[in-house]
């Protein structure tokens, strides 16, 4: 803690012998840049972290404690998610957020499995070709950046639901108490945040018709304290009045406005029509483990589902890392379910083939038929177009769990860093950028390079497709793993290599989580690769096999809790961020 103050002691020379220090302490901007170092919250992270009683793991250690201290007050693990997801609406704000939306798995003590989706929504006036120009091509930037990018956000109404029906700390209030006291007053901002911070400042003078508290400086340190008076003002309304707090009032009138401000089409009655969804898991058998994930509107659950049956067709090797002949049947299983992906998921609603079809052991044999056991199939043949797979960490997710069996599993975004870019004016939160996840012209692919067809067009009231994957795993009946990550569509794939080495080999789960990854999406052909996931001499099979690959710096940032073979909980977060954080509590001792 002190050395980290320390690094400030120049600016608080600077503050303390300037002679304009007082006059500029009267201006907003000089608290910003001057306010003491001691003044601030500032945990370092820790990747690992074990427990007899409750553990979370989330983007953020400020958000960690959030939950902690909710804990400690009397709440229970699902106290604690809402509590750390209002606290990385704060403290994590290029992708923690209000102006999002997310999935969560839910597993109670009586081994009852939920699925939540609080997913956005596409607006009342929202039409199939809004993002194309006259001769139906598509704009560029436009589902990206700036205020049409959005869909009605869900994360308020998604977190006020599960406090609702599974949590026990009253008032609802209490559980934005750390967030509130985050925003108002302030929290020192890792190297990580200042250097994001700084890198998308253009954009966010670009995208916005008012200053706000990311564009007060013109370059962020690391350490330096970043204050949200207005953020603290929105979670203040939704402490007192719920979800209409978000959904109706000054905030709702402040979101119109910003709208109208920027052109963007939400209006009152997509606000005041947002609801969450209860859907069924998706569940599954595989080995001893019963694995539960996302449903559509997510392909999580779908796609995991699909790789899990196609592995047990073939004997997976080996534990340090994967021979040809098993790198080659998981690359090509990963390459047929995002082809499946791309012709059949989208939001429930739409789909021509249900979830119960897509999933039945009729069908997943059936793929086995399409499988070359030899070479690497061609993928999908759409547009060709560059691209360069987005960061691994522009989203959340938060795995918690207890000693009775209750956890969650719970991943919420704003799509991009920052989403829009656009900050609500007088309310301060990012809005998501998450439109882009519909397909804006079917067969084009979108920024992460997936495809999608008509089920996924952009239609009113629709929610577009995810490759979010919360999953909860039991082990013969018991509570065995919370597992999630950010990372696009490689969430699908770190989600099920992590998953797989641990049913195979039981590798210990820091090492399991460091472990480089592989990412094959069907378009483009290529697999994404970091470095060392294969060996020389597999990369040379799979090449002469006709596989691809292009190396990247890192893909997906995985958080895990995990029952250990002792019984305690085990947390551990990704060393690929940072600012991933893991701690656990023993009131009970
Ligand atoms: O829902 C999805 O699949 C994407 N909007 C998630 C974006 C994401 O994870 C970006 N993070 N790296």
């Amino acid at each position: 803690m002190k050395s980290f103050f320390s690094l400030l002691s120049c600016d608080f020379l600077i503050c303390r012998l300037s002679p304009l220090f007082y006059m500029l302490l009267l201006t907003g901007f000089a608290l910003q840049q001057c306010t003491s170092p001691e003044v601030g919250h500032w945990k370092e992270a820790e990747k690992e972290a074990f427990s007899e009683e409750l553990m979370i793991v989330s983007s953020h250690p400020l958000a960690v404690e959030a939950g902690l201290e909710i804990y400690e007050r009397g709440g229970n693990v699902f106290d604690a998610a809402v509590a750390v997801q209002f606290a990385l609406a704060v403290v994590y704000p290029r992708a923690g957020n209000l102006g999002g939306g997310g999935f969560a798995i839910i597993r109670t003590e009586a081994g009852e499995i939920f699925a939540q989706d609080h997913r956005e929504v596409a607006p009342g006036a929202a039409f199939r070709e809004m993002y194309l120009d006259s001769l139906g091509q598509p704009i560029e930037g436009l589902s990206l950046r700036g205020h049409l990018a959005s869909g009605v956000p869900g994360t308020v109404a998604g977190l006020i639901d599960i406090h609702e029906k599974f949590g026990q700390l009253q008032p609802f209030s209490i559980l934005l108490e750390p967030a509130i006291q985050y925003a108002s007053e302030g929290f020192r901002i890792s190297a990580t945040e200042a250097e994001r911070l700084n890198r998308f400042l253009d954009q966010f003078i670009d995208a916005n018709t008012r200053g706000n508290a990311f564009t007060a400086k013109t370059i962020w340190e690391e350490g330096d304290l970043l204050l949200q008076p207005e953020l603290a003002k929105t979670l203040e309304a939704i402490a007192t009045y719920g979800a209409d707090g978000f959904y109706s009032g000054w905030v709702a009138d402040s979101l119109k406005a910003e709208m109208e401000r920027g052109n963007g089409i939400i209006n009152y009655d997509d606000l005041k029509n947002y609801q969450p969804e209860w859907r069924k898991p998706i569940s599954f058998q595989f080995n001893k483990f019963e694995l539960h994930s996302m449903p559509p509107p997510s392909s999580g659950g779908v796609l995991l589902n699909q790789l899990f049956h196609l592995v047990e067709k073939e004997e997976i090797c080996c534990e340090e890392t994967w021979d040809t002949r098993s790198a080659h049947h998981l690359l090509e299983a990963s390459r047929l379910g995002f082809a499946l992906r791309a012709d059949h998921l989208g939001d429930p609603e739409s789909m021509m083939l249900s979830t119960g079809q897509l999933t039945s052991a009729i069908r997943l044999d059936s793929l086995w038929q399409l499988f070359d056991p030899h070479s690497a199939g061609d993928g999908l043949r759409y547009v060709e177009k560059d691209f360069t797979l987005p960061e691994a960490y522009e989203t959340t997710h938060t795995s918690i769990a207890d000693s009775r069996g209750n956890a969650i599993s719970l991943t919420t975004t704003l799509n991009s860093n920052f989403g829009s870019k656009v900050v609500v004016g007088g309310a301060g939160f990012f809005m998501n950028n998450e439109m882009d996840d519909f397909s804006i012209l079917p067969g084009l692919p979108n920024q992460f390079g997936l495809l999608g067809s008509e089920v996924n067009s952009v239609k009113p009231g629709r929610r577009m497709l995810s490759s979010m994957t919360p999953t909860i795993v039991e082990k013969e009946g018991d509570f065995y793993m919370a597992i999630g990550s950010p990372g696009g569509p490689t969430i699908i794939s770190a989600v099920f290599q992590v998953l797989l080495r641990d049913f195979l080999f039981d590798l210990d789960l820091n090492d399991n989580i460091s472990r480089p990854r592989f990412h094959q999406q069907a378009f483009p052909k290529a697999t994404r690769i970091e470095n060392e996931v294969f060996s020389e001499a597999v990369k040379e099979e799979l090449k002469s096999r006709g596989h691809k690959m292009e190396v990247v710096d890192r893909m997906a940032v995985v958080k895990v809790v995990k029952k250990s073979a002792g019984g305690k909980l085990q947390g551990a977060g990704d060393k690929r961020n940072p600012d991933d954080h893991a701690a656990g509590i023993d009131l009970r001792k």
